[in-house]
């Protein structure tokens, strides 16, 4: 089939890779000239396993083309994804500015029918706001339908989850809008859900903030835990074989962080506040979250006493393993706490160094994580990366300084920790 993917970011880019590889005809736009230019030449703006192969493969096979035009996208393809950012502002709300832009501009240029497709994260109510627009832009009043089709890949196994859904959500309130995304679906072989517009919007914000409020849940649990000696990770496993809560989504750490929960939970607060509904639950599920950050502090403390003049070497930056990106991380904040209370940092991530050279402030970028433990008074662990699963903790006891690790994403044995000799702590754990 033919598509246009406008948005070239996470969303689209994988999007859009991965429907080339299902065989679609893709164009993928964005009017950022710089990201087109990169993407042309085969180089990939973002850290995501195995999608530089697929646009590499997809490019030469024909099947996807970059562009700065959006008339080269709209005219050539019969679905037109709306895949551009909606960040927040300062309410919590999603800014809708550029999903408004893009529909003018898919408006503008479209000369026969097309099916426009909501991909990225909007608020309730946001495809009529489109269909709206659309309708005045649209001088030549050819006729066309809207469709809501949330996103729920994560990043770091995105290309894995586009091609393996769990399900497919699809919002129409037309049955040819229906038919022709059922089509582009089908070789998924994965459920697809069809429902209105406004039910398949809603679905995207209460699916994640219902993944958010899981993790503060355990998080909260850990916190029990913590204080009657008990084990967060034996009670959430105790918890997830029971089929109706699910094993995923239940490790107790630092916090959740990432592109999509806290705004979507934010946005999702905001929308029930404008229909007139207090979402206490989930400002809650915020709370908890924030408090998460501080409980690091508050353990490096009960380790190492006054932070002052101290040196924490920390082990990753990132959001979450298998990805570079650090927007919402944890430990970008957790630094910044840390450095408040003047403590000088080093730092270590796998993938995440460059990005965060354009963040981080006087903090001492090392090569390896050997070198972040050396003459450190303590070590914490902020991602989950596999590299650190393997540590030759001999080597990292006789580089720190005092042998105190806080785990914030509960990576070691707590027993086996202790035995080798360092001051350990966990989040939730004995
Ligand atoms: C999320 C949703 O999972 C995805 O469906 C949606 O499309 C986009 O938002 P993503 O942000 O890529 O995906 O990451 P995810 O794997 O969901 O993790 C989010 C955050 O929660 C991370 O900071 C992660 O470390 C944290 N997390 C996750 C926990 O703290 N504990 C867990 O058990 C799971
Ligand atoms: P997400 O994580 O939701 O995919 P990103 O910020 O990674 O969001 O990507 C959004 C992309 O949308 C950016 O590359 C941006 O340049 C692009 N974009 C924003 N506005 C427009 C527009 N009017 N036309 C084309 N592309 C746009």
């Amino acid at each position: 089939m033919k598509v246009c993917v406008i948005g070239a970011g996470y969303v689209g880019l994988v999007t859009g890779a991965c429907l080339a590889g299902m065989g679609n005809k893709v164009i993928c736009v964005d009017n950022n000239k710089e990201k087109i230019d990169l993407l042309k030449k085969g180089k990939i703006p973002i850290y995501e396993p195995g999608l530089k192969e697929l646009v590499k493969k997809t490019m030469q096979k024909k099947f996807l083309y970059f562009t700065t035009d959006i008339k080269d996208g709209v005219t050539n393809s019969e679905i037109i994804f709306i895949a551009v950012n909606t960040p927040p502002r300062k309410n919590g709300e999603a800014d809708l500015c550029y999903v408004e832009a893009v529909s003018r501009e898919v408006a503008q240029q479209m000369k026969s029918y097309k099916v426009i497709v909501s991909k990225s994260t909007v608020p309730v109510e946001t495809g009529k706001k489109i269909a709206q627009t659309v309708k005045i832009y649209n001088k030549q009043k050819v006729s066309f339908d809207i469709a809501s089709n949330p996103e729920f890949l994560r990043e770091g196994s995105a290309i894995g989850d586009f091609m393996h859904p769990d399900r497919i959500v699809i919002g129409v309130n037309s049955k040819k809008a229906e038919t022709i995304m059922k089509k582009l679906y089908k070789p998924l072989g994965a459920p697809i859900i069809v429902t209105d517009i406004e039910s398949a919007e809603i679905i995207k914000h209460a699916a994640n903030s219902f993944l958010a409020m899981k993790i503060s849940y355990i998080n909260a649990v850990a916190n029990i835990c913590e204080r009657v000696g008990a084990d967060v990770t034996q009670v959430a496993r105790g918890m997830g074989l029971d089929r109706r809560i699910g094993a995923e989504f239940l490790s107790a750490g630092v916090g959740f962080g990432g592109s999509c929960f806290p705004k979507d939970l934010s946005a999702f607060i905001r929308i029930a506040e404008k229909n007139g509904y207090n979402f206490e639950l989930l400002k809650v599920v915020k709370k908890i979250n924030q408090e998460q950050k501080n409980l690091l502090l508050k353990k490096l403390t009960r380790a190492i006493w006054n932070l002052k003049d101290k040196t924490i070497g920390i082990l990753g930056l990132a959001f979450k393993s298998n990805t570079d990106d650090l927007r919402n991380a944890p430990a970008i904040s957790i630094i910044e706490m840390l450095q408040k209370e003047g403590a000088r940092i080093k730092v270590y991530d796998p993938q995440a160094m460059e990005k965060a050279k354009k963040i981080l402030k006087n903090v001492i970028f090392c090569k390896d994580l050997y070198l972040t433990a050396q003459d450190s008074d303590a070590l914490v662990i902020l991602t989950e990366w596999n590299e650190f699963k393997k540590l030759d903790f001999k080597k990292i006891k006789k580089k720190l300084k005092t042998p105190v690790i806080i785990d914030g994403r509960n990576m070691y044995n707590p027993a086996l920790m202790r035995k080798q000799g360092f001051t350990y702590e966990g989040i939730g754990t004995k």
